[in-house]
């Protein structure tokens, strides 16, 4: 049984539909990348996933149940988290803070230390986020996702911004969570590197649907992935 399950997943906004019945099966451990060009429904569909956002149809199961209706609290507890797309940190609190509030008051002052060692924020504890170099508070936003012991963690393009040595540290730190922590990973991405040395498979979306779903050689390989993005003109995301 696979660890996360959707079926016919859908949410429109007004008479646009921004996810429209995607079916995605995940099984436990496995890393999964999500592309697509811009605007085709991944961080919608993340905030669907992560209980964000209320589906406007078909189910979410997760560990075999359904958690189509359980809200963003709920998900968290049952072991979903996630990091935005956007910055999610505190700008006036210390980094250490900022993971105490991602412990939601649980007073675990060990799993503090624990999660900014693993993201090599250890020595940063005491400092602010925005006295942190970009690729270290994306890293920090990782931490904050993990601090709650994940057991599905969900990325919206984690790399943003990133010069090529935070990418080359993003892709091992996910590694790491992936393979000693053994989170299950969903990840929005156009970094074709990461893809290709992280995810066992892709999903394409394009217009909210699937458009394409396999093992990142054969989906860049697949024409109808190549004309999603081509023929719209945009950055083929190195495919
Ligand atoms: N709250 C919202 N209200 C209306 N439209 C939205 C909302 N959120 C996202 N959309 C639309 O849904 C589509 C998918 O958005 P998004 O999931 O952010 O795309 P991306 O694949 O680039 O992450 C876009 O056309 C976006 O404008
Ligand atoms: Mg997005």
């Amino acid at each position: 049984m696979p660890l996360l399950e959707t079926v016919g997943l859908t949410r429109s906004f007004g008479a646009f539909t921004a996810v429209d019945r995607v079916d995605f099966a995940l099984p436990a451990g496995e890393v999964r990348a999500v592309i697509g060009p811009n605007g085709a429904g991944k961080t919608v569909f993340l905030h669907l996933l992560s209980g964000l956002l209320p589906p406007s149809g078909g189910r979410i199961r997760f560990d075999g149940a359904d958690v189509t209706r359980v809200g963003i609290v709920g998900r968290v507890r049952r072991g979903i988290t996630r990091s935005f797309q956007i910055t999610s940190l505190f700008p006036n609190l210390t980094v250490a803070d900022n993971v105490r509030i991602a412990l939601r008051g649980r007073r675990d002052e060990p799993r503090v230390r624990e999660v900014l060692d693993l993201v090599g924020l250890g020595g940063a504890a005491a400092l602010h986020p925005p006295e942190l170099a970009h690729g270290d508070q994306r890293h920090l936003e990782i931490a904050l996702a993990l601090a709650p012991r994940p057991r599905l963690l969900l990325l919206d393009e984690p790399t943003a911004g990133m010069s090529l040595g935070e990418t080359g540290r993003t892709i091992t730190l996910i590694r790491r969570i992936n393979r000693e922590a053994g989170v299950t990973i969903v990840i929005v991405e156009h970094d074709m590197r990461l893809i290709l040395e992280l995810a066992q498979r892709i999903t394409v979306l394009d217009r909210g649907a699937v458009l394409a779903e396999g093992a990142p050689r054969e989906v860049a390989a697949d024409a109808r992935v190549r004309a999603a993005y081509l023929g719209r003109g945009r950055h083929a995301a190195g495919l």
